[in-house]
């Protein structure tokens, strides 16, 4: 299962981002916003992240207008390894190497069908461990 959650900034790009989640037939969660009334970002990447953390959901995609704040947020939270994408090459990047459990895009900086790109690449590619998996236990280390 698939978290998904953005704030008022990134609400229409999540809208268009579940619609390609239900044309590709992913289950997904949404945890919000609902509408376009202003909203604080921290409190949906809060709920995107507890659904990983529970294992309720594998993965995460959470969108603000920029995807830095959210991004921001999501990375406090023990466990989450979230990645700001702008490009396909590092949403590949982002699960081959650090094993990134969210995504994180901006509503206002990234077009829709590049967003489905980058999405498409982040749910399809596996981390490959290895010597990466010593620098994840390190990011890991820097929580405690
Ligand atoms: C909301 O206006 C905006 O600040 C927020 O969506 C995000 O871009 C913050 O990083």
């Amino acid at each position: 299962m698939l978290a998904i959650g953005s704030d008022h900034g990134g609400f229409e790009l999540k809208n268009h981002v579940i619609e390609h989640l239900k044309n590709a037939g992913i289950e997904y969660k949404d945890c919000g916003t609902y509408n376009e009334e202003s909203c604080d970002y921290p409190d949906i990447a809060k709920k995107v992240a507890d659904t990983i953390i529970s294992g309720e959901c594998e993965r995460g995609i959470l969108i603000c207008g920029t995807g830095i704040g959210i991004s921001i947020a999501a990375n406090k939270i023990d466990g989450i390894r979230a990645a700001l994408c702008s490009d396909v090459y590092s949403a590949k990047m982002a699960r081959q190497h650090n094993n990134a459990n969210i995504i994180c895009l901006g509503g206002r900086v990234t077009g829709r069908e590049l967003a489905f790109m980058i999405i498409d690449t982040f749910l399809n590619e596996e981390y490959a461990g290895g010597r990466h998996q010593k620098r994840i236990d390190k990011i890991h280390a820097l929580e405690k």
